[in-house]
């Protein structure tokens, strides 16, 4: 019999619910729920051609474009396999076995798996309750110590749907001078807060984008980190050098030159949240602010049987409650489709 490393032993597995999707309305994975901008499509089919694919991609196209449209200079931007790869580059990059690195209670769990693959120590501070999980700057303040390595923040955070307040997020870089600070901001485009200008006055931050949600492109695997051009220099050295495929890079330059397409799924998801929570206000049930695709709801000892009861009727939802108590998340997509929830829900919330 072979033996893992003591970490991987050591891990809790990690299996999101994956397959039979396609036919339902899906509302458990923070996709865009309907497509990609349809010149992405056709970007595709124009430039995909056999002696292409027979080449190991080449990014020297996709990167001044990309570089351009985020306001940074191709030094300052590596493109990644999605945010996942942004994670694990930052953690081989940063964080040795025994290696001090903090986090937040609950958030998006790839955090944590990557640093306990390295076998780095995990210390998370949580958004509580109590404190209508709004962003625990004074804990997180706390907890940094000297020997962190790495402190990871999402900003929208995911499953509670807040947001953190870029002043909060400043008093983190500055708490935390030896320590790489990730902010993740895959929520972005609904929350409109960013610290994507500061990355050439802190040296220790990093900020990473997805093409996976507002795009609609969690398909294709593709992201973005920032950082100074010398800590890119670092992150790069630990990135495989082909890991995001030629259709991903192609993508990705089609579908910023689609503002407009963007900027209407941003104000229809914004219109929809607010349907979704005057719904769920009606029905009596608490909810959290959300400033992201998504909105957390507290369905008590019922989470559990309405997502499966949800689910029978067509509609997938997330149960959170293993990590807060009674908790769901619901993914929100078109003001339609969320009318379609909230009579769903209404039906088996009532009954
Ligand atoms: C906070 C956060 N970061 C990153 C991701 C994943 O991004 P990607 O698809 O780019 O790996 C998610 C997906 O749910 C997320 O919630």
């Amino acid at each position: 019999m072979l033996k893992p490393r003591q970490a991987v032993v050591q891990m809790a597995p990690y299996s999101p619910p994956t397959g039979k999707r396609e036919d339902k309305v899906r509302l458990d994975f923070n996709e865009h729920t309907v497509g990609c901008s349809p010149k992405v499509i056709e970007f595709l089919r124009e430039n995909l051609t056999a002696a292409r694919l027979t080449m190991y991609p080449e990014y020297t196209e996709a990167m001044p474009e990309l570089a351009a449209f985020f306001g940074v200079s191709t030094d300052e931007v590596m493109l990644t396999n999605g945010t996942d790869e942004a994670i694990q580059v930052l953690v081989n990059t940063f964080v040795d076995a025994g290696d001090d690195v903090v986090l937040l209670k609950p958030s998006y769990a790839m955090y944590r798996f990557y640093v306990d693959v390295a076998g780095g120590i995990v210390r998370e501070v949580e958004y509580t309750l109590a404190e209508d999980l709004t962003f625990p700057l004074a804990a997180v303040r706390a907890a940094i110590r000297k020997d962190t390595r790495l402190v990871m923040i999402a900003n929208p955070n995911n499953p509670t749907g807040t947001g953190v307040e870029l002043d909060d997020l400043r008093r983190v870089l500055e708490s935390a001078p030896g320590a790489a600070v990730l902010v993740d901001e895959a929520y972005f485009e609904f929350s409109g807060k960013t610290t994507l200008p500061w990355i050439r006055e802190y040296p220790n931050l990093f900020v990473s984008r997805t093409f996976s949600k507002v795009y609609g492109m969690a398909a294709m695997r593709c992201g973005c980190l920032f950082s100074s051009a010398e800590n890119i220099r670092w992150t790069h050295k630990a990135q495989s050098p082909y890991s995001v495929n030629m259709l991903a890079a192609l993508a990705a330059r089609a579908a910023v030159r689609d503002r407009e397409h963007v900027e209407k799924w941003v104000s229809e998801v914004l219109a929809a949240r607010e349907l979704v929570c005057d719904g769920l206000r009606k029905l009596g049930i608490k909810f959290f602010k959300s400033e992201a695709n998504f909105v957390l709801f507290q369905a008590g000892e019922r989470a559990i049987p309405i997502r499966d009861a949800l689910r029978e009727r067509g509609v997938l939802v997330r149960d959170r409650s293993y990590e807060i108590p009674g908790c769901v998340r619901v993914t929100i997509g078109t003001r339609e489709q969320m009318r379609r929830f909230l009579e769903e829900l209404e039906t088996v919330w009532t009954r």
